[in-house]
C-alpha cells in the first residue's frame, strides 16, 4: 500500500510532537484562588477540597509570596466570614476581612494581581447573591450593593474587581461607580457566562455561601443554554467588562470556544472546586494520575479558547510545568 498522507510521521519522537503543538500551557495563563478569614495562624484545610485552605491575613501573605515566587501573576481573593445580615453589609466594610487582606498584601508584596470576587452571598444571611425580598432575588437593589461592594474592594487597593453575582447590569453599576470616584483605570473581570453548576458544591462550603432557600436558578444560567451565553457577554461587554469569564470551565469548552471566536476580548476559564474535587478524588483512591490528567484538562480548556485559567490546581500547574 502506498500511503501518501501519514499523520503519524508527525508524532514520532517528542521533538517533533514538541515542534507541532497548537496549545501550550504557561504559568502566566494562571490565577489561583485564595480563601481569607479572621484570626491569626489559621490554615485550615477546607473538607471537600484537599489541598486548598482557610487563610488568615499573615499566612495568607506568606502564601502568596510563594505563588508570586513561582510565577503566578494573579490571584482570585474570597473573603469567607460568619459576620453576615440581609443586606451583606460586611461585604463594604472598610476593615473588612477581603479590604484588610488587600491592604495588607499591597503593603507587602509588589507584583502580583490582587483579583476580588464581588458578590454577597458569602455576607448574606440567606446566601442568596442578591437582596431578597417576599422570597425573591431583587434585581436593581442589588446593583448598588454589588457596586458598593467593587468600590470599597478597589479603595483597599485591588487590582482587578471580578462580580460573580449575575445581577443584571451589575457591570454597567460598577463601572459607573469606579469612575465617578477616579478609578477609570480598575478593570473589571465579569463572570459573565455563569452557569447555575452542581459543581461549586465544594467552594460553597468553603466560603460558607450555600442559600438557604431555593437555589440560584433565578439568576445563574440554565446549563441547556449555549446562544444566552452569547447574549451574556455581549451585555458585559456593552456595559463595560473588560474580560469576561466562562465557569465553570471543563463541561462548558463548547461555549468558551464560541466565546472565543464571536467577541475580542480576553476571555477567562473558571475550573471550579468541583473540577478541583473531582479529580483530586479519583487521584486518592488511585483511579487517575493526577498530574497526566490536570494538565490535559488545563490545556484543553486553554485550546477551548481560553486566554487565562482560574484554578486550584494553578500552584501545581507552575511546579510541573517548571519541571517538564
Ligand atoms: C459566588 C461564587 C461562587 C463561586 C465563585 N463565586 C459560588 C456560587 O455561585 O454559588 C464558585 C467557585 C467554585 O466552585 O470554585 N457567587
Amino acid at each position: 500500500m502506498k500511503l501518501i498522507k501519514r499523520p503519524r510521521r508527525l508524532r514520532m519522537n517528542q521533538n517533533i510532537r514538541d515542534m507541532v503543538r497548537e496549545t501550550s500551557l504557561c504559568v502566566k495563563d494562571l490565577i489561583y484562588p485564595l480563601f481569607v478569614v479572621e484570626g491569626e495562624k489559621v490554615k485550615a484545610e477546607i473538607r471537600s477540597m484537599p489541598g486548598v485552605y482557610h487563610f488568615s491575613v499573615d499566612l495568607l501573605i506568606e502564601e502568596i509570596k510563594e505563588v508570586k515566587d513561582m510565577g503566578i501573576p494573579a490571584i482570585l481573593l474570597f473573603g469567607v466570614t460568619s459576620q453576615k445580615d440581609e443586606f451583606g453589609s460586611y461585604a463594604y466594610k472598610e476593615d473588612g476581612i477581603v479590604q484588610k487582606a488587600i491592604k495588607e498584601i499591597k503593603d507587602r508584596i509588589d507584583d502580583i494581581v490582587v483579583i476580588t470576587d464581588v458578590c454577597m452571598c458569602g455576607y448574606t444571611s440567606h446566601g442568596h447573591c442578591g437582596i431578597v425580598e417576599d422570597g425573591e432575588i431583587v434585581n436593581d437593589k442589588t446593583l448598588d450593593y454589588i457596586a458598593k461592594i467593587a468600590l470599597s474592594h478597589v479603595e483597599a487597593g485591588a487590582d482587578i474587581v471580578a462580580p460573580s453575582d449575575m445581577m443584571d447590569g451589575r457591570v454597567r453599576a460598577i463601572r459607573e461607580l469606579l469612575d465617578e470616584k477616579g478609578y477609570v483605570n480598575t478593570p473589571i473581570m465579569a463572570y459573565s457566562a455563569k452557569y447555575a453548576s452542581s459543581f461549586y458544591g465544594p467552594f460553597r462550603e468553603a466560603a460558607d455561601s450555600a442559600p438557604k432557600f431555593g437555589d440560584r436558578r433565578s439568576y445563574q444560567m440554565d446549563y441547556g443554554n449555549s446562544d444566552e451565553a452569547l447574549r451574556e457577554i455581549e451585555l458585559d461587554i456593552e456595559e463595560g467588562a473588560d474580560i469576561v469569564m466562562v465557569k465553570p470551565a471543563l463541561s462548558y469548552l463548547d461555549i468558551i470556544r464560541r466565546v472565543k471566536d464571536s467577541f475580542r476580548v480576553p476571555v477567562a476559564a473558571y475550573s471550579v472546586s468541583g473540577e478541583y474535587s473531582m479529580i483530586k478524588a479519583a487521584a486518592r483512591m488511585g483511579w487517575l494520575d493526577e498530574k497526566a490528567v490536570v494538565m490535559e484538562v488545563m490545556t484543553s480548556i486553554k485550546r477551548a479558547g481560553a486566554d487565562m485559567i482560574i484554578t486550584y490546581f494553578a500552584k501545581d500547574v507552575a511546579k510541573w510545568l517548571s519541571t517538564q
